[in-house]
């Protein structure tokens, strides 16, 4: 159970104090009824707390599925530029969200939102090996000895030895379309490891994360929310 006021501070734009204005004004209601002090509690299981008519997430923590465009830093803020948390519409403002692992600006696909600082780390601990697929278009053909290369562990331009890695062909032709499965997350990792084959990545889109695929309902900036049964799912639990 937690004190009304401070549910509304977490779950809005609204500052505390804003929140007990808010309740003072009549425009709070816990399962109907107007809140009529700012301690009340709420059970974050089983109420129903509406700020103007509008219900608010009460749920612990909140894990997002989003597609991030290009052109979109997946950091918490940028005082200059948009982030993955500026797409985010009202329902889902709350504090403490931030983007499970990076990708590139200019990468698009899943990114993972959340408030869990705990099971973010479990998704993205080296230790863990939850493997990310990404689809690569990339500037020339893919030959048997990248393949192999990038299963037997690629050497990246810096010397520094990468984990095996899949690569496959989804697309033939002069700029071909490959899924690339890694189990780690080096910056530019997917981009460096084709440089060191003499490749150029051309575009490149994250496409699930473990045994979750992206939602391919969801356009370019959109977000839904991950169910229960897909949090089992990226936790390899199910
Ligand atoms: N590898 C890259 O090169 N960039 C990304 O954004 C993610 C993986």
């Amino acid at each position: 159970m937690e004190r009304v006021d401070k549910i509304l501070a977490s779950r809005t734009d609204f500052s505390r104090k804003d929140a007990k204005k808010l309740i003072a004004q009549g425009r709070v209601r816990l399962n109907g009824r107007l809140v009529c002090a700012p301690d009340e509690k709420v059970d974050l299981e089983a109420d129903v707390l509406q700020l103007d008519g509008k219900s608010l997430l009460l749920q612990k923590h909140l894990y997002l599925m989003m597609n991030k465009p290009a052109g979109v830093l997946s950091a918490a803020r940028d005082p200059k530029q948009p982030t993955v948390l500026d797409l985010l519409g009202e329902e889902y403002r709350r504090t403490g969200l931030f983007p499970a692992g990076r990708l590139d600006k200019d990468t698009e696909g899943f990114v993972l939102i959340t408030d869990d600082g705990e099971f973010a780390h479990r998704i993205l601990s080296p230790k863990r090996h939850v493997p990310k697929t990404y689809h690569a278009r990339i500037d020339g053909p893919v030959t048997d000895q990248m393949v192999e290369a990038f299963a037997s562990g690629v050497a990246l331009e810096d010397g520094t030895l990468c984990k095996p890695a899949q690569l496959c062909v989804l697309e033939d032709g002069g700029e071909p379309l490959c899924q690339v499965v890694l189990t780690q997350g080096m910056y530019h990792q997917v981009k460096r490891m084709f440089l060191s084959c003499g490749r150029r990545v051309l575009w490149l889109k994250r496409t699930a994360i473990g045994a979750l695929p992206l939602d391919k309902t969801l356009g370019p900036g959109q977000v839904r929310k991950i169910t229960d049964k897909e949090i089992l799912l990226l936790l390899g639990k199910i």
